[in-house]
C-alpha cells in the first residue's frame, strides 16, 4: 500500500474540467437524495491576520468517495505573495480508512467552486442567457467562465474589479481564450445588463444593488463564504428564488447569513437546496421572469468528488509520487 502524493502541477497536467464538472453534477445529486454525509465546515480564525483555516470532510457513499480538505481564506496574501486561497485534500478508502492520497487542493477547490457555479446556472438561468457578468475578476471568476462555458453558449461578457489592470487581463483572457466580446468598460453599471451576473469577492458589503437587476437575471452570489460576508442587496435576496448549496452552511457563513441575521429573510425565503433541483425533487427556474440566487458556500463533497476523479485518473496514468505514509505497506 502507499499514499500517493499529487503536486499542484500534477493535478494541473490531468484535471479534465469536463470530468470534474460531471463528478460535481453527480456528488449534487447524491446529496439531494440524502446519501452523503458531510458535517458543516470548522473554521479557526485569525483575525490578527486577516484569514481563517476550514477542515471539510466528507462521505459520497455511491461514489465510494470520502476524505478531509484543510483550506484557508487570508485577505491580504496578495501582499504577502501568497494566493488568498491554499488547500491540501486527504482523500482515504473507506472500507479501511487508508490515506490513499494527499494532494493539493488549491486548483481543485477553484474547479469545483466553478463547477457548482456552473451546475447552477444550467439549472437556474433562461436557457437563451448570452451575455455574463462578473463583480471580482480573480481566481474563482476564472474557473466559473471557463465551467459555465460547458453548460451555455456565452457571447460576451462584462466585468467589474476595484483591481483595474486585473479586471483588464481577466477580459483580455475571456476575449482572447472563449472569442467572448467584451462588453462596456471597467463599470458596475454595465454588470447590471447581464443574462448571469457572477459574484466572486471578499466584500463584506453589499456591492451588487437591487434597483439595477433586470427581471429574469441569474445572479451567483461565490464569495460569501464565511460569517460577514456579503455581496448582495439584500431586496434582491429578499425578491428571488433562493437556491443555496447546504442550509447549515449557508446560514452560518453564506450570502445569506448576514440577512438571516438581520432579520430581513428567514428560513422560509430558501427555495432550495441545489441538490434538490439536480436530484429532481424540486423544480429549476419556473418563469422567465424570475430573479434567482444561487448561494454558494463551497461543499465538502464538491472537493472529494473532483479529488476522487484525479486520484483515478493519477493511479491509471501513473502520475505522482507514492509513499507508505502510515507505514503498513
Ligand atoms: N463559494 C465557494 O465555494 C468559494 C470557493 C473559493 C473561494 N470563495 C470566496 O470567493 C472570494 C474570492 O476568492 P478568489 O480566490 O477569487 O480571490 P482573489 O483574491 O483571487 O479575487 C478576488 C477579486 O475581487 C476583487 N474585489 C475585492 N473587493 C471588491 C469589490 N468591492 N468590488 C469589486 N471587486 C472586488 C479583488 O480586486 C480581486 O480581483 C473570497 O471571498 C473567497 O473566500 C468562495
Amino acid at each position: 500500500m502507499a499514499t500517493r502524493i499529487l503536486t499542484r502541477r500534477d493535478i494541473e497536467r490531468i484535471a479534465d474540467p469536463d470530468e470534474i464538472l460531471q463528478a460535481v453534477e453527480e456528488t449534487f445529486r447524491a446529496h439531494g437524495l440524502q446519501q452523503t454525509q458531510m458535517p458543516p465546515k470548522s473554521y479557526l480564525f485569525y483575525p490578527r491576520y486577516h484569514g481563517d483555516l476550514r477542515t471539510m470532510p466528507a462521505y459520497i457513499e455511491p461514489m465510494g468517495a470520502t476524505g478531509v480538505k484543510i483550506v484557508n481564506v487570508h485577505l491580504q496574501n496578495k501582499a504577502r505573495g501568497f494566493p488568498t486561497v491554499m488547500a491540501v485534500i486527504v482523500l482515504n478508502d473507506p472500507t479501511t480508512g487508508y490515506p490513499l492520497a494527499i494532494m493539493d487542493g488549491t486548483w481543485l477547490t477553484a474547479l469545483r467552486t466553478g463547477a457548482a457555479g456552473a451546475i447552477a446556472t444550467k439549472y437556474l438561468a433562461r436557457p437563451e442567457s448570452r451575455r455574463i457578468g462578473f463583480i471580482g475578476c480573480g481566481v474563482q471568476a476564472e474557473t466559473q467562465l471557463l465551467m459555465t462555458l460547458r453548460v451555455f453558449r456565452l457571447q460576451e461578457l462584462a466585468a467589474f474589479d476595484v483591481d483595474e489592470p486585473r479586471r483588464n487581463a481577466f477580459c483580455a483572457m475571456a476575449a482572447e481564450r472563449y472569442g467572448l466580446r467584451i462588453v462596456g468598460s471597467n463599470r458596475l453599471q454595465d454588470v447590471y445588463t447581464c443574462d448571469i451576473i457572477t459574484t466572486t469577492t471578499p466584500s463584506t458589503e453589499p456591492i451588487l444593488q437591487n434597483e439595477g437587476v433586470r427581471p429574469g437575471t441569474h445572479i451567483n452570489a461565490i464569495g460569501a463564504d464565511a460569517p460577514g460576508k456579503e455581496e448582495l442587496d439584500p431586496a434582491i435576496l429578499q425578491r428571488a428564488l433562493i437556491v443555496v448549496d447546504s442550509w447549515e452552511q449557508a446560514v452560518h457563513s453564506g450570502e445569506i447569513n448576514v440577512p438571516i441575521d438581520q432579520g430581513l429573510i428567514t428560513r422560509e425565503d430558501v427555495y432550495a437546496e441545489l441538490g434538490e433541483i439536480v436530484a429532481g425533487l424540486k423544480p429549476g427556474r419556473t418563469r422567465p421572469d424570475q430573479v434567482t440566487v444561487f448561494d454558494s458556500t463551497g461543499l465538502a463533497i464538491q472537493d472529494i468528488a473532483s479529488a476522487y476523479v484525479v486520484w483515478t485518473k493519477a493511479r491509471t496514468q501513473a502520475v505522482g509520487l507514492e509513499i507508505d505514509i502510515v507505514g503498513v505497506g
